[in-house]
């Protein structure tokens, strides 16, 4: 099983949104995928309970309530929605579940500073010292031609991680989040310009690159 992770201590830079879509992304690519969300407020079990029957199924798992207790074990792709405000031990118990982590950074400098903190603390947990996880940022919700999208990309460029994909801010992701499909299932004719962007995300997530 692959595990794949979408962490940021830092709340609203998009994790939920990532989680959904690289859920749906593989799903429709044939593979069995669980989403475990460890966030209290919900966000991807709520978008699973919106998926239309008719798409890929994923199975749910209510991670913070009991972590990956009740989660299936026969799945090909966990992939797990974290909390914010993750610190400390409770960042490390979450960092165990994970080989793969996704770390979605805002094109805002609270943002970026917030951020530098938090990968900080990250590359210090004993699993990620030793590792035996590969981390990746994003840039999520940007807008060309900003002054601050130059600054992220710049900030991103230099930062200890790589730095694999830009994700401009578009309606389709609020579209998509409130029908439970993801971007990948929306019309091409509308979502063409993300699929390109997530091309690259895609390709380090299932090349050897993001595994340990
Ligand atoms: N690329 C994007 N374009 C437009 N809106 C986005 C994008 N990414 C996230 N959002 C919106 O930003 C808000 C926070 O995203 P969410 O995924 O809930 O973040 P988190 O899980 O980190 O708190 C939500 O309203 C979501 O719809
Ligand atoms: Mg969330």
């Amino acid at each position: 099983m692959r595990h794949i992770m979408v962490l940021n201590a830092k709340g609203g830079c998009g994790k939920s949104t990532i989680a959904t879509n690289i859920a749906s992304y593989f799903a429709n690519e044939g593979a069995s995928v669980a989403l475990a969300d460890y966030d209290p407020q919900r966000s991807s079990l709520d978008w699973l309970e919106r998926r239309p029957e008719n798409r890929p199924t994923i199975a749910a798992v209510a991670a913070f309530e009991d972590g990956l207790r009740h989660a299936p074990r026969n799945v090909d792709i966990m992939v797990s929605d974290a909390p914010a405000r993750s610190h400390g031990k409770e960042l490390a118990d979450l960092v165990k579940h994970a080989e793969t982590i996704v770390v979605p950074v805002l094109p805002s400098t609270i943002d970026m500073q917030a951020t530098s903190t938090f990968l900080k603390e990250l590359q210090g947990v004993n699993k990620v010292e030793r590792k035996q996880v590969k981390i990746a940022a994003i840039a999520n919700r940007v807008r060309d031609n900003t002054l601050i999208y130059g600054d992220l990309d710049e900030y991103l460029t230099k930062a200890r991680v790589p730095y694999v994909a830009a994700l401009r801010e578009a309606q389709n992701y609020v579209r998509a989040y409130t029908r439970g499909i993801g971007i990948f299932e929306l019309p091409e004719y509308l979502a063409w310009p993300d699929w390109s962007e997530w091309e690259p995300l895609t390709a380090w997530l299932r090349s050897v690159r993001s595994q340990p």
